[in-house]
């Protein structure tokens, strides 16, 4: 196991804090045990020695005191004032006749409670004492001391003692076990998903971590999964976007080359074959500008180069000039072009230039991809301090599928070849781009065979961000 593994990480911080718990507890618990048991056994020798000194009332009853001694394992003393002993039930330990230290004579004369602990040099022995005063029958003045062996009560407590710390040293095992356990579970995903991560970042976009659970884990493996999925799909594009590049430059550029080679050999039949091929040529060459252009303007914009030039625009007259430069183009297919425009949209600061370049795109589409007959409705109204424009065709529409991908670089939802010409699969990448340089938004709606509807919604001022950049 690494030091810095989760599992070491986790099971000290465990056993720390298990450990600062533990200890204070039992140490506490310890004490309280072993104050209230000595006190209590206390308590009984102090009882034990009242009742005796209730009980005894003449010197023959000192005759049974041997048995009782015996019976409830204490040792029974009697002294005078002088400490001197007149009766033991034990000779060994305390000799008949022998003088008792002072401390325990006046114990034996009081009438309180009291917890003492004596230690016996005869048989190197401790005891709790507990002394009272007899009253006999002769008067005479003598004094009860009992003895109880400490030895028993304190193995009795040291028992119980060690009974805690095995508790707790079996509880921390425990524990320690449990965490062992959980920190394997809860590491083992985070390995899978280290394993899968690198994986992924040397290309192996279709390894995926196994997701076991829905916590913050699980939603972790998700996101390397989503990750992973993202990451292919964006080289799949990369990919498909050199693609799209080569052939969309080698394309013009091959009938290009056919078309100057046939009339450079002369072989065509007659003026009007050859004005059809000069204009064939002259069609590629300028899809090869677009093209060009396109991909010029789309990587300057990428790359932050592009400078825009601000000024206070009327919208109305912008969208009137739109709709006059497509207007040719709708004739074309009998499209009618109408506009609904709220008056209070007020003037807007932006880049006109560009502006008018998402107009014109969208009209462009709207145009390209309706039908004969067709109609398109640009309105424009003024929500939440922003001005928001429509553009509106009853055109083919966008399959379901293909709308969160048509504001991708080269994204065409009709591939075939008849639509190549005037289609780069650009425009639309470029006008995303360019509405969220204006600090605007982008969205579409589309219903297949029946429309498509663009909402473009723009500020009425630039942030001041932008403006201090620009300007
Ligand atoms: N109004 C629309 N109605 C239906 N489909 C549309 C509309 N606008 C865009 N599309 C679809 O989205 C695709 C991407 O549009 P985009 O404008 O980026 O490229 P394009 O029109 O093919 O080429 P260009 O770069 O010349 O604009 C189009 O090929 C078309 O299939
Ligand atoms: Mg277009």
């Amino acid at each position: 196991m690494k030091w810095n593994s989760i599992v070491f990480k986790l099971g000290a911080t465990i056993f720390i804090i298990l450990i600062s718990v533990l200890l204070p507890l039992i140490y506490t618990i310890d004490r309280l045990f072993y104050k209230s048991y000595l006190s209590e056994a206390h308590y009984q020798i102090n009882q034990l020695a009242a009742q005796y000194s209730n009980s005894l009332s003449s010197r023959e009853d000192l005759d049974s005191l041997q048995a009782v001694a015996n019976l409830t394992k204490t040792e029974i003393c009697i002294i005078d004032r002088e400490g001197k002993i007149l009766f033991t039930s034990n000779d060994e330990a305390f000799h008949q006749d022998t003088q008792i230290e002072r401390e325990l004579v006046e114990e034996a004369y009081s009438k309180k409670d009291t917890q003492i602990e004596y230690h016996n040099t005869t048989n190197n022995l401790n005891y709790f004492v507990s002394g009272k005063p007899l009253y006999l029958s002769n008067q005479e003045d003598v004094g009860l001391l009992v003895f109880s062996n400490a030895k028993h009560i304190k193995k009795s407590v040291h028992d119980i003692e060690l009974l805690l710390w095995v508790t707790m040293i079996g509880a921390l095992c425990m524990a320690l076990g449990f965490t062992y356990i959980a920190s394997k579970k809860l590491a083992s995903p985070l390995l899978q998903m280290e394993k899968v991560t690198r994986d992924v970042a040397k290309g192996k976009f279709y390894k995926k971590v196994t997701i076991s659970s829905n916590d913050e884990v699980g939603s972790l493996a998700t996101a390397i999964n989503d990750l992973g999925q993202e990451l292919e799909r964006y080289r799949n594009r990369q990919t498909e976007f050199f693609a799209n590049i080569s052939h969309d430059l080698r394309t013009p550029i091959s009938y290009i080359k056919g078309y100057i080679q046939v009339l450079q050999d002369e072989l065509y039949k007659d003026e009007k074959e050859k004005d059809l091929y000069l204009s064939i040529i002259l069609d590629e060459a300028n899809q090869l500008n677009v093209l060009i252009t396109d991909l010029f303007e789309l990587s300057k914009i990428e790359s932050g180069q592009l400078d825009l030039q601000l000024n206070w625009i009327n919208v109305h007259e912008l969208i009137e000039s739109c709709l006059i430069k497509v207007a040719l183009k709708a004739k074309e297919k009998e499209i009618l072009l109408q506009k609904e425009l709220d008056t209070n949209i007020p003037f807007i600061f932006s880049d006109g230039a560009r502006l008018e370049q998402i107009l014109m795109n969208l009209l462009e589409n709207a145009i390209r991809y309706n039908k004969l007959n067709g109609h398109i409705k640009v309105k424009g109204v003024v929500e939440k301090k922003k001005v928001h424009l429509l553009i509106e065709d009853t055109g083919v529409g966008i399959p379901e599928e293909d709308l969160p991908y048509i504001f991708e670089r080269f994204y065409k939802v009709d591939k075939s070849r008849s639509n190549r010409i005037g289609s780069t699969g650009l425009g639309l990448s470029i006008v995303k781009h360019l509405v969220l340089l204006l600090e605007g938004e982008i969205k579409v709606k589309s219903t297949l065979h029946k429309g498509t509807t663009f909402y473009i919604a723009l500020p009425f001022n630039i942030r001041e961000g932008i403006k201090d950049k620009v300007l």
